[in-house]
Parts: C-alpha cells; structure tokens; sequence
C-alpha cells in the first residue's frame, strides 16, 4: 500500500510522527512523508523533524504564507503534481488546518482514497477557519479515524457510512506518551526551560495564536488583561507564535512582568514546561487534548471547542475571552484536577489501531 502522509503546519507534526514509526511495522506498507511548507520557520517546522524523529519528507511543497485563497491554491498546485508521479493508493490528511483540506481536495479529484486522521470534530463555528476545514475534508473523505465519541456522532449525522468510521484514539497523545517518556530520559538541567523553572515556583502556562483572539485589539487586550491579573501572583511564561508577535506589535500590547515572552518552542521544551504548570491558558486544539492526557488543568481561552471530551470528563473548562471569565475559569480549573479522567482509547496506540484497520480492510473498496 503506497501511502502519501500529509503535514504542513506545526500541529501535523506532532501527529504524523507517530503514524509514520508505526508504519514501518507493517511490511506492505509504503508510507511517504508529504510537507506542504504551511509551516517554515526553523522554530515552527524542522525542530519537529529532528525531536520527533520524522525523517526529512520526502516531498516538500514549499508552499510558505499568504491569504488562505493563496496559501491553498499553491499547496493545491504543488501536491497535484506529487500525486501525478508517486502514484498513491491513499492520502492520508491529519486535523484542520489549510494544508489538511488542499490536499484531500486534490486527491479526491484524482480519485485517489482519502484517509483523514482526527475526522468528525466540530466547533460548528464557521467564522474559524479550521471548521471549514474540517466540514470540507469530511465532506469528501473515504475513511474516517477519530478520537472521540462526538466525532463518530457528528459524522453518523452528516450521513458517513458508519462502517468507514473509525474510533481509534488519538494519534497526537501517542505522540505525547512516547516524548513524555523520552524527557524523563534527560537530565532537566538538559533542557533550556530548566532554570526558568527552578526560579518560578507554582507558574501557568500560555499560549495564544487564534486569528479570534490576537487579530481583534479589543479582544486580544481583554486577555492580557487577565493574564496579567494572573501574573501578578504567578509567573505565566508564554512562548510567543509569530502571529501573535506581529499583532503584539500592531496593538502595541504590553504584558505585565511576571508574563516572560519565549520564542516558539520545540516540542520537548513545551512539554518540559507545560506538564509541570499549574494549568495551562491556552487557545490551541492539540493543548486541549494534551492537558487532558497528562492530567493537567486547563483553561481554553475560546467560547466553544470542537473537543467536547476534554471538558466532559477531561481537566478542560472553556474560559469564553473576558477578562472575569478567564479569572473564574482559572480557578474553576484548579478544583476540577482530582476529578478528571483520561478518555477511552487514548492509550497511546491509536497509530497501530489506524494501520490495523487499513490493512484489515484495504483501501481499493472505498475508492
Ligand atoms: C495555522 C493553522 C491553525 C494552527 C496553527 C498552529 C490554518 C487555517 N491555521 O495557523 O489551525 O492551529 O497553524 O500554529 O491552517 N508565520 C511565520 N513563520 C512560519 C509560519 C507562519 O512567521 O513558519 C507567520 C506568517 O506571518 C503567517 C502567520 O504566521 O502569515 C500565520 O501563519 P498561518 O500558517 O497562516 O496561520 P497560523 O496562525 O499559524
């Protein structure tokens, strides 16, 4: 089975590691790795590559930003002609983001299966673009791995064959086991983030990069409010995503001391930091899941979520952007942390389960 394994933006990485180590247990696969160049900065792509142990790809689309149209258009271009000489039997689409709906666009017109790992989640909040990303990917998807039970629920409603529905878990708390372990391999003094934390005592925390969130002054200024309410008796370290940045400077936005700004940071000095936080204040999907896995509590600074399990039995609590009602969530968060549990399946051999399922059925049927 010669598989394309798609990446592009800084999350997909996290999740197609673990896909593709598995992939090498199986003798009839051929699995390749596709990078569109959403993603391209040192801090935001390749250290993911060298810690996650993912090989070089082995097709790079260098597609870098623009507007959504434009950034689309060039991975839709590029990966079309990937398609025309590698010749796969599936493409395979991790979450949301612009790469995930290019390039499922472009395979199914060349009738090439589409897998899409992380299938069925819904915020049903069009104004985010990965929601449109998510409707259009499963709108034209084959095969459908997911997470969480709402996801089989969402696509069972949108009318998807419940026999090409897949509840496997998730790839990225895979992902998360196998680099928690590899960190308590390390001497702390090893990693960057040790000092920091040595100095801190109790500490958050933070990261913001949703369009929502940062593009809007009033909005992005209401959550600074309350992180620097926050500061005031914690430190909150934020590694600070170039979006962000940019919009800091915009807005001329002005973080209170205790907020230590951090360049992006690679995956095992977030993880180095994050797991050992109070809670974490966070707008990011992956961080929702992630907390939930290692039992930390978590404050998404969001009105919805399209991961309803992580509030639902996990350490989540949606905070909403205001100023009070982060405050409240905050302190909400810390009381729910001996309640929460880890969801069904999310034991760290979702990739396998992916695998077993495809080479179980094959994919010429759903073509
Ligand atoms: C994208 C995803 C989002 C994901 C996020 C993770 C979409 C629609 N959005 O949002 O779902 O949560 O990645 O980070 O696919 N930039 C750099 N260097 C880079 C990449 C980006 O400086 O390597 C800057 C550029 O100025 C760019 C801006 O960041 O315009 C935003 O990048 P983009 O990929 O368009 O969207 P993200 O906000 O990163």
């Amino acid at each position: 089975m010669n598989v394309l394994l798609v990446a592009g933006a800084r999350p997909n990485f996290m999740k197609i590691a673990p896909i593709y180590r598995a992939s090498l247990r199986h003798g009839r696969v051929r699995c390749r790795i596709v990078h569109t160049g959403q993603h391209y900065d040192y801090g935001m792509s390749q250290t993911f590559f060298h810690e996650l142990g993912i090989p070089s790809p082995h097709f790079s689309l260098e597609a870098g930003s623009g507007t959504h149209a434009v950034q689309t258009a060039k991975i839709m271009v590029a990966f079309e002609e990937v398609c025309r000489t590698a010749r796969p039997d599936l493409v395979m689409v991790v979450g949301d983001v612009n790469s995930t709906l290019a390039c499922s666009v472009v395979a199914k017109k060349m009738a090439v299966p589409v897998a899409h790992v992380e299938a069925g989640l819904r915020s049903f909040d069009t104004a985010m673009p990965e929601e449109i990303n998510r409707m259009v990917t499963d709108a034209i998807s084959d095969l459908f791995f997911v997470t969480e039970k709402s996801g089989v629920e969402n696509l069972e409603k949108e009318g998807k064959r419940r026999d090409r529905i897949h509840l496997v878990g998730h790839v990225m708390v895979d992902n998360l086991l196998f680099q928690a372990g590899e960190i308590l391999k390390r001497p702390a003094e090893s990693f960057a983030g040790h000092a920091l934390k040595q100095s801190a005592g109790p500490y958050l925390y933070l990261t913001l990069h949703r369009p929502s969130n940062v593009d809007d002054r009033e909005t992005f200024q209401g959550i600074v409010e309350a992180v620097n309410e926050l500061a005031r008796a914690r430190t909150v370290f934020f590694p600070v995503h170039p979006r962000t940045s940019l919009k800091m400077e915009q807005f001329h936005i002005r973080f209170h001391e205790g907020v230590p700004l951090l360049p992006p940071l690679g995956f095992s000095e977030s993880l180095f930091l994050w797991k050992d936080a109070e809670a974490v204040l966070t707008d990011s999907g992956g961080l929702q899941e992630e907390t939930t896995a290692l039992g930390v509590p978590c404050v998404t600074i969001r009105d919805n979520t399209e991961r309803p399990i992580t509030v639902e039995v996990g350490t989540n609590v949606l905070a909403g952007t205001a100023r009070e009602s982060i405050i409240d969530a905050y302190r909400r968060s810390l009381a729910k942390r001996g309640t929460a549990r880890v969801p069904d399946l999310w034991d760290g051999r979702a990739s396998e389960r992916i695998w077993e399922n495809l080479l179980d059925a094959g994919v010429s049927h759903c073509a």
